[in-house]
């Protein structure tokens, strides 16, 4: 069974925005997805469109298999969804919160969990304090714990760990890891693309409202992340055009003194020859040779060709 099948899905905005455009995708049971994108891609679109606070413009999903849009009060028991912009009743404090969205939610007060779920965000001493005297960080600490206070099978987070300290976002994955390691399934929006890598075992990645490739991470790390040859000179690089034209294949990359080679794949030894052999015979012999793997980050700029 597949937590969500996402098929066809299309928004276009009153403003005739097209933000998403035919999107299909399918997150696992008890995976730990990452779905990526560069700013406005359409991630919290998407996401939204989950939540049920944007409306699909066309295309159908399916929640644990049943219809999101035709029974959306099961679907709603069944998930918790961390949105990206923060939106509290300024006079509640974080106990109240988490008590008033159980009970949202049709389910029976639970002190137990609702204090474990503010000890683990680190929230229990500030449970008594209206939440506008809280900081960024704690009211997005407390967005998540609100996701999670009817112990949903799918939990969905929008830049979770924006605004949230170094220290702190380790203690959040752990906690996230936790969950999915019990059986909840994690959908999660990141432009923390190192965490991602090692947090996820499914990736989507979107741009400009389409998919460009939805896949296990290590399938994503094994079959499309390439790895560089490395070259280093004692002086500043400047490619001739002969050199340009003989490592055109290479795609030759110079910063400095450095001049870095793709190799096919995961580089076999006869392509690092090659590649070798080819940057002597043009520049002469470096001082130094290293080999980089892409990472997660490297072949998220390769695909959609964006810096952000
Ligand atoms: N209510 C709206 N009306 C019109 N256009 C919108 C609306 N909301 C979002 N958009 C546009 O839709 C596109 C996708 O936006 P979205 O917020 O889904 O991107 P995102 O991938 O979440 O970006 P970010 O990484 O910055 O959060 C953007 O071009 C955005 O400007
Ligand atoms: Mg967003």
């Amino acid at each position: 069974m597949n937590a969500l099948e996402i098929n066809n899905v299309s928004k276009i905005y009153g403003n005739g925005k097209v933000a998403l455009q035919d999107i299909s995708l399918t997150v696992p049971e008890g995976s730990f997805f990452a779905l990526l994108g560069p700013n406005g891609a359409g991630k919290s679109t998407l996401i939204n469109i989950l939540a049920d606070t944007v409306n699909a413009s066309s295309g159908n999903v399916s929640l644990l298999g049943h219809d999101l849009f035709l029974e959306r009060a099961w679907c709603k028991r069944r998930m918790g969804v961390v949105p990206q912009e923060i939106a509290f009743d300024p006079f509640f404090s974080p106990r109240e919160i988490l008590k008033f969205s159980r009970g949202m939610y049709g389910e029976k007060a639970d002190d137990h969990w609702v204090d474990e779920l503010l000890e683990r965000l680190e929230l229990a001493e500030h449970a008594h304090k209206v939440t506008r005297q809280l900081s960024g960080g704690m009211r997005r600490r407390l967005l998540v714990a609100q996701a999670l206070v009817h112990r949903p099978k799918l939990v969905i987070l929008d830049e979770p760990t924006a605004g949230v300290d170094v220290e702190l976002r380790k203690r959040l994955w752990d906690f996230m890891r936790e969950l999915n390691a019990a059986g909840t399934t994690i959908l999660l929006t990141t432009h923390y693309l190192e965490e991602a890598e090692e947090l996820c075992d499914q990736v989507a990645i979107i741009d400009q409202g389409k998919l460009i490739t939805s896949c296990p991470m290590k399938t994503l790390m094994g079959d499309v992340a390439s790895s560089s040859l490395c070259l280093s000179y004692d002086e500043p690089l400047q490619l001739s055009d002969e050199d340009t034209i003989v490592l055109a294949a290479f795609s030759p990359r110079v910063h400095d003194n450095q001049l870095c080679l793709t190799l096919n794949k995961q580089g076999t030894h006869s392509d690092f020859d090659a590649v070798y052999q080819a940057a002597k015979q043009q520049l002469g012999a470096p001082v130094d040779v290293n080999i980089r793997q892409e990472d997660l980050e490297d072949v998220f700029l390769r695909l959609t060709g964006d810096p952000s």
